[in-house]
Order: structure tokens, then C-alpha cells, then sequence
């Protein structure tokens, strides 16, 4: 037997794979994490299957689910929000799979940045504006940051930063970025991004806390770069006329010219 972690997207149920539906589709085990993962996913495991949320379980009691499970030789679907790579607690989980011998496939999913740049209509890296974009967070009950990864830290560099797990800090979030960003730099709050329900803030750094004024919980990305308002930047040489480039060389003369690579 298989575990298939599975990327379970941000919340719309057609934001999944078509190879994380199949993956679905064919285990007769879903464990799902069943604080953020939309429970319409759960439509397409297969007739009869068994469906556990892991929400309340601890991770010693995941493993024992998943050990019994492949013992019954039987595919089990591991449901996470959004996508695997970040802050999905999938590492470890591989770390024991690992241990037991027990293989997984992984499939990604659509992030919750992603879901909240959509929303926003907006592209995070801009010419000369921002060409990095930091996935980050505050420090949390259960999770400390590593010392260097402060707020403050990136804020110097000027990099788009989508900011994950902190709304309720929303108040640290400003007093740390003003310095850096300054107190007009645009920042937008995209709740439950994708979801019927979903919602948008923007404002700018002096101004995103009372907009917000508690508004939203939990489920909430905050957004800051100057990438928000900027209409002012440049056009990517990539597309520009005349820029010579392996799928348009420009002319006979061009290294990417026919016949001259
Ligand atoms: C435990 S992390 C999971 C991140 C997820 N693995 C991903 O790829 O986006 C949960 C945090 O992601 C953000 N998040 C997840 N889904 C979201 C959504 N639909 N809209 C806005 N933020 C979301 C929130 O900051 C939330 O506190």
C-alpha cells in the first residue's frame, strides 16, 4: 500500500489536481485535516471508503491509522491544504514513513498565495519593483521562529512578502514592517481566498488595522509590497520587440538564429 499525500488546494473544491482527484478516487482510506481542507474533496473518494479527519488526532495516532492501514494493504489519501510544501507538517510525517518502510507519492496543490494573488488580480513579482516574493510568518504558540527570519529582516530587503498565520498579530505585523516598507506601502488581506465566503482588505501599512477593525480570523493572508498599487514599472524584455531570444530570434545573425545553435 501507497500513502498519497495529496496538495488539497485553498478551498474552491475544483482548485485540485486532476491527478490529486484520481489519487482520491482510487484509495478506500482518506485521512484529511479537516481544519482547512474543503470537505466537498471528500466527494470524490470512492463508495464505501473509509474518511478520518486528523484534526483531532495526534500525530503518533496518524501514524498508528496509517500503520494499520498498510497493514490491511490498502492506498490511503493524506489530505493537507493548499499545497505540501509549506506548513503542511508532511515532513514529518515522511520522516516516519521513512522509518517504517511504508512508500507515499506526493502531489501538489494550489497554494493559498496563489489563491490570494488571484483574488487580488495581481502579480507579485513586478520589473524592478520586486522580483522575490517571502512565504513567512510570525511566530506562533507552537512554533518559534529561526532567530534571522524576523519581519524586520526582510523588510529590508524590499521583497514582495506574503505573510501566512498572522492575522491575529496583525498589530506586530505593522509595527515591524513600517520601518522598512514605510507607513503608505500597500498591504491587502485576502480571507479565505477561493472560498464563496471570501474576502479582501487593502489598505496601506498605517491604515490595514482599522480597515480589518477584527474582521477576520484564522483563515487570512496578509499581502505587503509596493507590487499592490504599482501601475508604474517596467515591461518584461522578455516580450519587448526586438529583444533576440531562443523563441524569436531577431535576426540570420542571432546565436538563436536556425541552424546556428
Ligand atoms: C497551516 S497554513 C497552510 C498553508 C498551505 N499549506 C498552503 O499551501 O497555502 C494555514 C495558513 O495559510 C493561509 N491560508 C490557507 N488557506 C487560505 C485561504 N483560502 N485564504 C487565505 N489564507 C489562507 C492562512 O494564513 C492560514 O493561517
Amino acid at each position: 500500500m501507497t500513502v498519497h499525500f495529496i496538495g488539497a488546494g485553498p478551498g474552491a473544491p475544483d482548485l485540485l489536481t486532476l491527478r490529486g482527484r484520481d489519487r482520491i478516487a482510487g484509495s478506500p482510506v482518506c485521512l484529511y485535516a479537516g481544519s482547512l481542507v474543503p470537505t466537498a474533496l471528500l466527494n470524490h473518494c470512492p463508495p464505501g471508503a473509509r474518511i478520518i479527519n486528523s484534526a483531532p488526532l495526534s500525530l503518533d495516532e496518524i501514524m498508528e491509522e496509517i500503520a494499520t492501514v498498510h497493514a490491511a494493504g490498502q492506498d490511503i489519501a493524506r489530505l493537507h491544504s493548499g499545497d505540501l510544501s509549506i506548513w503542511s507538517a508532511m515532513g514529518e510525517q515522511l520522516r516516519r514513513l521513512r522509518a517504517m518502510d511504508i512508500p507515499f507519492t506526493i502531489t501538489p496543490g494550489v497554494p493559498a498565495f496563489a489563491a490570494a494573488a488571484a483574488a487580488l488580480e495581481a502579480e507579485l513579482t513586478l520589473p524592478e519593483l520586486a522580483q522575490s516574493l517571502v512565504l513567512t510568518r510570525t511566530p506562533g504558540r507552537a512554533s518559534a521562529m529561526p532567530v534571522a527570519e524576523t519581519l524586520t529582516n526582510f523588510a529590508a530587503t524590499g521583497a514582495t512578502l506574503a505573510i501566512h498565520l498572522s492575522i491575529h498579530q496583525l498589530d506586530r505585523v505593522v509595527a515591524d514592517l513600517t520601518p522598512g516598507y514605510g507607513p503608505d506601502c500597500p498591504v491587502a488581506v485576502v480571507w479565505r481566498a477561493s472560498w464563496p465566503d471570501q474576502r479582501i482588505v487593502r489598505a496601506t501599512l498605517s491604515t490595514i488595522e482599522q480597515a480589518v477593525a477584527g474582521s477576520m480570523e484564522r483563515t487570512a493572508l496578509i499581502v505587503v509590497g509596493q507590487v499592490l498599487s504599482a501601475d508604474d514599472f517596467g515591461e518584461s524584455s522578455l516580450y519587448a520587440t526586438g529583444y533576440d531570444r531562443r523563441f524569436r530570434p531577431q535576426s540570420a545573425a542571432s546565436p538563436f538564429a536556425e541552424g546556428r545553435e
